[in-house]
């Protein structure tokens, strides 16, 4: 079978099939599996440390010889670190942690009564909540293997990829910074940037990407407040040369043929590649994904501080109902950590069913992710390849009536 465009030549890929940097779902075997099977695979790598993205890259190398992609967020929001954060009063306070070896985590940033809610939802909800040590120790973990959303924890991230050379870097939010880009294309890396907005498919396309992901309000994870169809089309006209690939709610062959009529060259797909064995989300989120239908998702502030859309659950009801409110990036993965951790620890999808998108009502099944792929590709070339099988659909350009 073949379907190709020209981003299968810009990436060294056989089909124009993206796995969707997704964190906490694409690891390596994930990954793997997609590159192996023609598409593209990429390390959802949010919330990995450099030193678990070291092992990550090296253990994606293991299982596949053909290209792959890391994705991190680089918003522009956040801080370079929790002490920038710090009020001021409190940045002497800081540093002395710092000089003990501790140094300031965001923890110390967030409310004490905001801890205080989610603890007494928690005990409410019967979740069982990890004891703080009783002489209110704080870890030993350097702040560089502290997972923080926050600048310097990005740019480690930024190094690692660098020292690997890594395939094709993508840049889950922000633009990928101009030296990065610069050092990388020495090693012959290719960019891409996700756009949930024309805006900020300009700013990626000044940033000297090769590629963006338009990427709509359909899809999984941190959201656009624009369709996927209105998306797609007027990302492509400010992408001018540069190949756009469409996201959000493609699910099967349709949705891919449906991006390629909008002018994408491709489509960037999570929710679909997470009912599969390779996908590292607990087994019980995987049940929900194929029970779940289009309407059972929900945008919610509650888990990054960002609106991402979820499946429907507890935590992020407590907040749509407004009996919390949501901290900006980065604080609000403090709060909402300890609560995911537990819920996915002891299967609790009462409290939380984890991140999709709007196409979950698509999937029935858990299949391996290279057959996705197959499925993905045998359904959109049976669409394209002949425009009368577009049922009922009657059309003749040189016919006057
Ligand atoms: C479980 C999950 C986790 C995600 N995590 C990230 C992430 O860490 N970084 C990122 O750029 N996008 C993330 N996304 C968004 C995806 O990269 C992608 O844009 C989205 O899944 C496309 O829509 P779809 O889910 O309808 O296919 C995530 C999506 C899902 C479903």
């Amino acid at each position: 079978m073949r379907l190709r465009t020209p981003i299968c030549e810009l990436f060294s890929i056989d089909y124009p099939i993206l796995l969707a940097g997704m964190g906490g779902a694409a690891g390596p075997e994930l990954a793997a599996a997609v590159s192996n099977a023609g598409g593209l695979g990429v390390l959802g790598a949010a919330a990995c440390t450099p030193s678990q993205l070291d092992e990550w890259i090296v253990r994606t190398r293991s299982l596949t010889d053909r290209p792959f992609g890391v994705d991190t967020l680089l918003p522009l929001s956040v801080p370079r670190s929790a002490q920038e954060l710090a009020p001021a009063r409190d940045r002497a306070w800081s540093s002395e942690q710092s000089a003990t070896g501790g140094g300031a985590g965001l923890r110390d940033l967030v409310p004490a009564e905001v801890l205080e809610a989610r603890d007494r939802f928690m005990d409410e909800v019967e979740l069982p909540r990890r004891k703080r040590r009783p002489d209110g120790a704080r870890s030993k973990r350097p702040s560089r293997e502290r997972v923080e959303f926050v600048g310097d924890f990005f740019a480690a991230q930024l190094d690692v990829i660098l020292d690997h050379g890594v395939p094709v870097y993508a840049a889950g939010l922000g633009v990928p910074p101009a030296d990065f880009i610069e050092k990388g294309r020495q090693k012959g890396m290719k960019f891409l940037g996700v756009a949930g907005q024309s805006r900020h498919a300009e700013k990626l396309a000044a940033g000297g990407v090769d590629a963006i992901v338009a990427q709509g309000t359909d899809g999984g994870g941190h959201n656009s407040p624009i369709g996927t169809l209105a998306l797609i089309p007027q990302v492509v006209d400010v992408a001018g040369d540069i190949p756009v690939l469409g996201a959000g709610g493609v699910t099967d062959g349709r949705g891919i043929a449906a991006a390629l009529m909008l002018g994408a060259q491709g489509a960037w797909i999570g929710t679909r590649f997470l009912a599969t064995p390779e996908a590292d989300i607990p087994d019980y989120q995987k049940t929900e994904l194929i029970a779940a239908r289009d309407r059972d998702t929900i945008v919610s502030r509650s888990v990054t501080g960002k609106p991402a859309r979820m499946l429907r659950a507890g935590w992020p009801e407590l907040y749509e109902r407004g009996e919390l409110e949501a901290l900006p990036m980065p604080l609000q993965s403090v709060v909402s950590t300890p609560v995911l951790a537990s819920a996915q620890a002891h299967e609790r999808s009462d409290v939380y069913r984890g991140i999709c998108g709007q196409g979950v009502g698509l999937i029935d099944s858990l299949i391996p992710a290279g057959e996705v792929v197959q499925r993905l590709l045998a359904e959109t070339v049976e669409l394209l390849d002949g425009i009368e099988t577009l049922d009922g659909v009657e059309c003749d350009h040189s016919a006057s009536a």
